[in-house]
């Protein structure tokens, strides 16, 4: 496996990627769902929780792509795409307050985004590329509705 070094990591197939995919879907729902409890009861509870089962929803997605039809995927190497390219650091602990959380989750929505143009740019089958620009356009979706909510708890506190 040419294409799995610890350091600098690079993907092998598009398998591979979609393997990651769905790792950062289960870690993107899993924090969700944590960040849903400190907000506590309130309307930013309810978009975090709608948050989290969208991202449940999309590792199913990408599952049935994997499971199912993962021969129509093409299987040639993408050595170019380096895991790190799609991650951002963790600086945040748990007592971070609730709007350095959000534009954290804002950042990693817009490396999702990015690793669905990836993957869309690298594929050709039909199907496939409707699946990754429908992803596209829920992680920027997410991305914008974390800004916005961002933006509405500055404004509180003024
Ligand atoms: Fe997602
Ligand atoms: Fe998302």
């Amino acid at each position: 496996m040419a294409g799995k070094k610890v350091g600098s990591v690079t993907f092998q197939t598009m398998t591979d990627i979609l393997r990651f995919a769905i790792e950062r879907e289960e870690e993107a729902a899993r924090s969700y769902a944590e960040l849903a409890q400190k907000a506590g009861r309130s309307g930013l509870q309810t978009l975090l929780l709608e948050l989290r089962a969208e991202e449940v929803h999309h590792k199913k997605l990408l599952q049935e792509v994997v499971a199912g039809k993962s021969a129509a995927l093409p299987g040639r190497d993408v050595p170019d795409l380096k895991i790190s390219d799609y991650l951002i650091e963790e600086p945040l602990d748990a007592g971070s307050h609730i709007q350095d959380l959000l534009i954290f989750a804002a950042r990693k929505e817009a490396k999702a985004a990015a690793l669905y143009a990836r993957l869309l740019s690298e594929s050709s089958a039909a199907e496939h590329k409707s699946l990754f620009q429908f992803l596209v356009q829920e992680e920027k979706k997410h991305k914008l509705k974390l800004e916005q909510e961002y933006e509405q708890q500055v404004l509180q506190e003024d």
